[in-house]
């Protein structure tokens, strides 16, 4: 299996923008990467991101999505559409999605169903906050999360974890090896819980990743990729990101 960079726009960005970076994205990606990589924009630059994509190795992917396929939801995104316009990927459970809408494990487990029947890899995010670490609770979280979150039907085909601790997040603070390993390794053991094999499962690391601090992180046992937030907005930084992984 091989790495998986994604970069999370979040709620930044514009037309202009888009093009602008995946115009500088494009040629480097002409030096066939190593990693896959994935760009994930906001939902109304899907298309455009899509279009300026077309020919080149870089992927699309969703920030959200939502647990129905069609239906009375206002202002939400189904798979299906997602799937239509082009991800191959969305990214659920974010932990701002978990703060900023209250989404909890149920339903995040949900959406994570709907991205795998609509034919899309969901990037399922688990991660403490800072609180929950200073009490000593990273495992307890990480454990609920997990179970509550990682549908039945995901397999390690089909779906990532994405390992991202809430005071890493924009903060600029990075998480060490020894933060790092021994929750990755967790998360393996937790999916293979349910009866899964777990052998290969891909699993990321997000919270504040960067160039200079990519090839650290990327060497981590039980690392096979990045989420990344910030660094993605700037071509220069998240090439080096991409061109970091072993
Ligand atoms: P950051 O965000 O790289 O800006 O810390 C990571 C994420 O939230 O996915």
């Amino acid at each position: 299996m091989g790495y998986l960079i994604a970069g999370n726009w979040k709620m930044n960005g514009s037309i202009a923008f888009a093009r602008e970076i995946t115009a500088a994205l494009k040629a480097k990606a002409a030096h066939a990467p190593k990693a896959t990589v994935a760009l994930c924009p906001p939902a109304p630059l899907l298309a455009e991101v899509a279009a300026a994509l077309k020919g080149t190795p870089i992927v699309l992917g969703a920030q959200d999505c939502h647990f129905a396929e069609k239906g009375a939801h206002t202002g939400d995104v189904s798979a299906t559409l997602l799937k239509e316009i082009g991800c191959r990927y969305a990214i659920v459970g974010h932990s701002e999605r978990r703060a900023d809408h209250g989404e909890t494990d149920a339903l995040v487990q949900r959406k994570a169903a709907a991205a795998l029947r609509a034919g899309l890899t969901p990037i399922i995010c688990v991660g403490e906050t800072d609180a929950e670490r200073e009490r000593g609770e990273t495992g307890a979280v990480i454990a609920r999360q997990m179970r509550g979150s990682v549908p039945e039907t995901a397999t390690v085909a089909t779906c990532v974890i994405a390992y991202e601790p809430v005071w890493a997040i924009g903060t600029g603070k990075t998480a060490t090896i020894a933060d790092i390993e021994p929750v990755h390794a967790q998360i393996q053991a937790l999916f293979a819980e349910a009866g899964r094999a777990s052998a290969g499962l891909a699993i990321l690391y997000g919270g504040s990743v960067k160039g200079s601090n990519a090839a650290a992180i990327l060497a981590c046992r039980g690392v096979s990729g990045a989420l990344v937030g910030g660094a993605s907005l700037d071509a220069e930084d998240f090439w080096r990101i991409v061109t970091a992984c072993p």
